[in-house]
């Protein structure tokens, strides 16, 4: 599979045009009338949701049914919601907040620092404003700054940010202590599925094979913010994702059944939501939800999305032990690198990558 090694329409940074003060956002940003989100910061209220809550310390509590209770309501959650959030999951507080804080500040760095990283559809990695390559697409509202954490022989620390100074070792710290905490959660998963705790582990590559990548999201303010989305409506196409949001401002939203609910992010827990790879592992036991982000005209916001995925030649096919005659396999096998390679071609497209996937039956 072979990407472009430049973007085909000049690339605009929509900070940039943020900044600008201009009254109406360009047209490539206006999203069809249908797909219109709501304004979190109007008076029209959207509704929002609690995620489950899970204290990840009740792992270890000496009580039995104190630790098979969190399993069961991690289990719950990822059939219902595809998303939960935790608490004390080991990952300092403080670490969380100086990572928050370094990223932002390369982000109001000047635009000649930034475009030093300017990244290409090649790769992705890099400093970037859009996903997706067809001219003439809708764009988001968003930049962002993509970089490769696992396997080893991906990671390019040349590649992260030079400025800040502490910015290549608060990635290394955040980046260890993200694989350690993902890893921890891929074992609850496999035992909620009743499979060995290793089975998610060993499918996505185990230590060797296994990949990481983070993507930082800014989403600058938006003068209309009703028109347009700062990410589209789409699920995740890997493993499962460790978002740290914003703390201040809401602006993801879930979809379930018909609505859009807006989540609530709570201080210092991490949103975890299933991907498209953990779906077809769990032959559609767990789900992928389709998920978009808002934005605003008031404020800017900053999250960190941490994805824990296969490695790229992994076939990814539903576990054997889940298979049966009542609930057939309900995806063929296939590598994650030509499953992503849809998304980096036609950017985000809701849920329609996995969906078209189901095997007839
Ligand atoms: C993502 C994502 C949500 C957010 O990066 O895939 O869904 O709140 N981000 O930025
Ligand atoms: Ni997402």
């Amino acid at each position: 599979m072979s990407f472009l090694q430049s973007w085909s329409e000049p690339i605009v940074r929509v900070q940039s045009l943020s900044k600008s003060d201009i009254q109406k956002i360009p047209n490539c940003f206006v999203k069809p009338p249908s797909n219109i989100p709501f304004n979190i910061m109007d008076t029209k209220i959207t509704t929002s949701v609690n995620l489950p809550l899970i204290d990840l310390e009740n792992l270890n509590s000496s009580n039995e049914f104190v630790r098979k209770e969190t399993i069961d309501v991690i289990f719950n959650a990822c059939r219902e919601w595809g998303f939960f959030q935790v608490a004390n999951h080991g990952v300092s507080h403080e670490l969380m907040e100086k990572t928050r804080t370094n990223w932002y500040e390369f982000f109001q760095l000047s635009l000649e620092e930034k475009q030093k990283f300017a990244n290409s559809p090649a790769t992705y990695e890099g400093y970037g404003s859009r996903i997706g390559t067809e001219i003439g697409a809708k764009l988001d509202w968003c930049d962002y700054f993509f970089l490769h954490y696992l396997p080893e022989e991906l990671r390019d620390e040349n590649k992260w940010p030079r400025i800040p100074i502490s910015c290549r070792n608060l990635i290394s710290e955040y980046g260890q202590e993200l694989v350690k905490l993902s890893k921890r959660l891929t074992t609850i998963l496999s035992i909620g599925l009743g499979l060995n705790e290793d089975y998610i582990h060993q499918s996505f590559g185990g230590n060797n094979e296994t990949s990481a990548c983070l993507r930082v999201n800014f989403y600058p303010k938006c003068p209309q913010p009703e028109l347009t989305h700062g990410l589209s409506p789409h699920s995740d196409p890997g493993g499962i994702t460790l978002l740290l949001p914003d703390p201040d401002i809401p602006g993801l939203q879930i979809r379930h059944g018909n609505n859009w609910l807006t989540v609530n992010p709570i201080p210092n827990a991490f949103i975890v939501n299933i991907g498209d790879q953990v779906q077809v592992l769990s032959n559609a036991i767990y789900k992928s939800v389709e998920h978009r982000v808002i934005v605003n005209s008031k404020k800017e916001r900053l999250s960190l999305a941490f994805f824990y995925n296969p490695g790229g030649d992994k076939l990814i096919k539903p576990a054997n032990q889940l298979v049966t005659k009542d609930c057939p396999a309900l995806y063929s096998p296939m590598t994650f690198n030509e499953y992503r390679s849809f998304i980096r071609t036609k950017g985000l497209t809701g849920k329609y990558q996995i969906e078209s996937l189901k095997s007839p039956k």
